[in-house]
Formats: C-alpha cells, structure tokens, sequence
C-alpha cells in the first residue's frame, strides 16, 4: 500500500513497485489520477482523505477488502506550509498533523498486527531532513516530520526479531509538486532538488534490504550526524550560512 500514490514520490514508488511484480494499493484522494495509474500499473485505486480522523480506518478495511493483507505500507502522503508560526492558519495545521503524523501512525496500528501475525512486513515512513535538524519557517512541518521519526525509531525497537522492519527515508529537497501546492517555491541553493524516482529508489531499498534509515541524498546523514553530536555549533551555522 503506497499513500500519497498520486503525485511525485508516492507515483515514482508506485510505478517502481508495480515493474517488480507487486500488486499495489493506491491512496491518495485525487480518484483520477489514481485511476489513471492503476489502469496503466495494474494496481487498485482507493481513494480516501487521510486528513479525516476516520480516512486511515477506511482506507484500511478498504486494502484489506481488496487484497487479504498489506506486506509493505510505503506512508508517503503529506503537504507542508512555510512561513512564520505565528501565522499558521489553523485548519493547514490540522491537516499537518493530521495527514503527515496521525494519518501514519494510525495506518500502521492498523495493519502491523497482520504483519506480526504473518511475521512478515515493512513498513516505510517519509520522513524529512527538516524533521532532523529544524527549519527556520517550516516549524509546524518539521515537528511532523520529527514525530514520525521519533515513532521510527521507538518501533524499531520492539520490532526487532519479529521479521517486520521499520524504515525511515529521509529526503533534502525533490522535485515533486509538493512546493507548489505549499504555495511557496523552494529557494535555497543546498541541498538541490532530486527526483522523485531517486527517492523512490531508496524506498524499494528499504523493503528489500536492511537498510532502515535512508538519506536522500546520502549526503544529507553529515549534517544530521553534526546537528545530533553539536547542536549549538550546528545553529550558529545555520543561522550565519542559511
Ligand atoms: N518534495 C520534497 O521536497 C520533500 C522533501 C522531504 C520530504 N517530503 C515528503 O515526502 C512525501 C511525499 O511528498 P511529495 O514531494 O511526493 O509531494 P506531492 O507530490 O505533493 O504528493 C503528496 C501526496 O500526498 C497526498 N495527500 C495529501 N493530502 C492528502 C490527504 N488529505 N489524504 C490523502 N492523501 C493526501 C496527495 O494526494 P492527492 O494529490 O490525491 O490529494 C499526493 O499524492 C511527503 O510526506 C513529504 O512531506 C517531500
């Protein structure tokens, strides 16, 4: 099951899947696009609003109708907003947590008992170097993105052994529609935008191999790594060098 299966990595994912033999579930809520993809992959569209507290249940059952089980939940649906936090619009915020945090969290309660069941599974969840170091004017985002990383990492550890994994792929900036529909273009020089299919390539390898936290570009792991070991030091030169 790819969320986000309608537009830029969720869509390179799913075409990167649907080429190496799996059977894919499609969410995201445009039903055209996601038709439109399930016809040329082969794949079942199941459109549904995964900013509804009720939209991941749905989705769920809906997946489970369809198919009998999930073996990979590939969380990439997700909007962001730039600008000062004070000046969130409150129902952006909602839909920030609700699709790009709660939406995950709730999708793999759902469905990770089966996969223990079968003790069998991945589960990959997008994360965001904005959810590792902070963004100036991105607040809101990057504490989503924290959140998810932070459930990663906790569940990591009571999956071990289980025979399902957990993964986090964590990408700079790609070259999706994501910044158009922010409303706000992406402006910085570092890092430079990858492709979607780039990302998409990360996510198959962390189903098929043990990789389970995955940079992207790979790059990206340095300033993490300084941000972790000197936070202070990290600051001061973000703030100077941007
Ligand atoms: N692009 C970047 O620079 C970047 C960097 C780091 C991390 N990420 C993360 O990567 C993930 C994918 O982003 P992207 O760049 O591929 O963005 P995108 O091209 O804008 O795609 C976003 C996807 O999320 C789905 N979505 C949004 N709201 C939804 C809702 N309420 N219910 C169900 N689906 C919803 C959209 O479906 P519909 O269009 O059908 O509504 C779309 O398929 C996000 O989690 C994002 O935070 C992106």
């Amino acid at each position: 099951m790819i969320t986000g299966a309608s537009s830029g990595i969720g869509l390179a994912t799913a075409t990167r899947l649907a080429d190496a033999g799996w059977l894919t579930l499609l969410s995201g809520t445009d039903r055209t696009r996601l038709d439109d993809l399930a016809d040329r992959t082969g794949g079942r569209a199941l459109p549904e609003d995964l900013g509804k507290p009720d939209g991941p249940r749905r989705l769920a059952e809906a997946a489970l109708a369809e198919a009998g089980r999930v073996d990979a939940l590939v969380a990439s649906a997700g909007l962001g907003w730039r600008g000062p936090y004070a000046q969130t619009p409150s129902d952006t915020l909602d839909r920030l947590i609700e699709v790009n945090f709660a939406a995950p969290l709730r999708l793999v309660r759902l469905l990770l008992p089966g996969m223990l069941e079968r003790r069998h599974g991945r589960i990959v969840l997008l994360g965001s170097i904005a959810g590792q170091v902070g963004v100036r004017d991105e607040s809101g985002y990057a504490a989503t993105k924290g959140g998810l990383a932070m459930f990663a990492e906790s569940l990591w550890y009571e999956l071990r052994g289980t025979g399902v994994g957990v993964r986090l792929v964590l990408p700079g900036a790609v070259d999706t529609p994501f910044f158009d529909r922010r409303g706000t273009p992406y402006q910085r020089d570092r890092p430079r935008p990858v492709s979607a299919d780039r990302v998409a390539e990360a996510v198959v390898a962390g189903i098929t191999t043990e990789r389970d936290r995955l940079y992207v570009p790979h790059w990206l792991g340095f300033p993490a790594r300084v941000h972790g070991a000197a936070p202070g030091v990290f600051r001061r030169m973000a703030s100077r060098f941007g």
